[in-house]
């Protein structure tokens, strides 16, 4: 796809369920939050190096959690390599896929409309392409080997910034 999505691509792409925002419409089920607000996403146990696990938080945001393999900034566990972001691009909301490759050098992309690239051992900056903004990213606690979604930090795209 070269330059802006037409009307008709992004329409085959939320028909198909693959816009961030669309994480029911995958037939993901919403993550269940625990009696303390928090929201269990993953056991640290499942996570190699490289490997990813996809959940929706909040609820209608697909977002990932991944174990890099390098250390991040804000990461958690041993090698303070495991992050969690959403997978929305920022610049028009394209859908962006994990995979081990780019996931084991700490980046994540292309994004399938216009190429961005990001890197989230850096908070989720953008690396190239048209995005001008990072990531939103999921904050995480680890509790007892497991991973729990506890907010984010960013504006889920197409939703308008609140006040606090
Ligand atoms: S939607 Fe344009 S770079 Fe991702």
């Amino acid at each position: 796809m070269s330059g802006a999505p037409t009307r008709r691509e992004l329409g085959q792409l939320l028909g198909a369920g693959l816009l961030g925002g669309a994480a029911a419409a995958c037939g993901q089920e919403p993550e269940e939050e625990t009696s303390d607000g928090r929201t269990l996403v993953a056991s640290l146990k499942e996570l190699g190096d490289g490997d990813s696990i996809d959940f929706e938080y909040p609820e209608g945001h697909a977002a990932f959690v991944a174990k890099l393999g390098v250390s991040a900034e804000g990461g958690l566990g041993p090698d303070a390599d495991i992050v969690a972001f959403h997978k929305a691009c920022p610049h028009m909301g394209c859908p962006i896929f994990p995979d081990a490759d780019t996931l084991g050098k700490g980046e994540f992309g292309p994004c399938v409309c216009h190429f961005s690239r990001f890197d989230l051992r850096m908070s989720g900056r953008q690396i190239e392409g048209r995005a001008t903004q990072r990531l939103v990213r999921v904050n995480l606690e680890l509790e007892g080997g497991e991973l729990y979604a506890t907010g984010i930090e960013g504006v889920p795209f197409g939703e308008a910034p609140t006040d606090g």
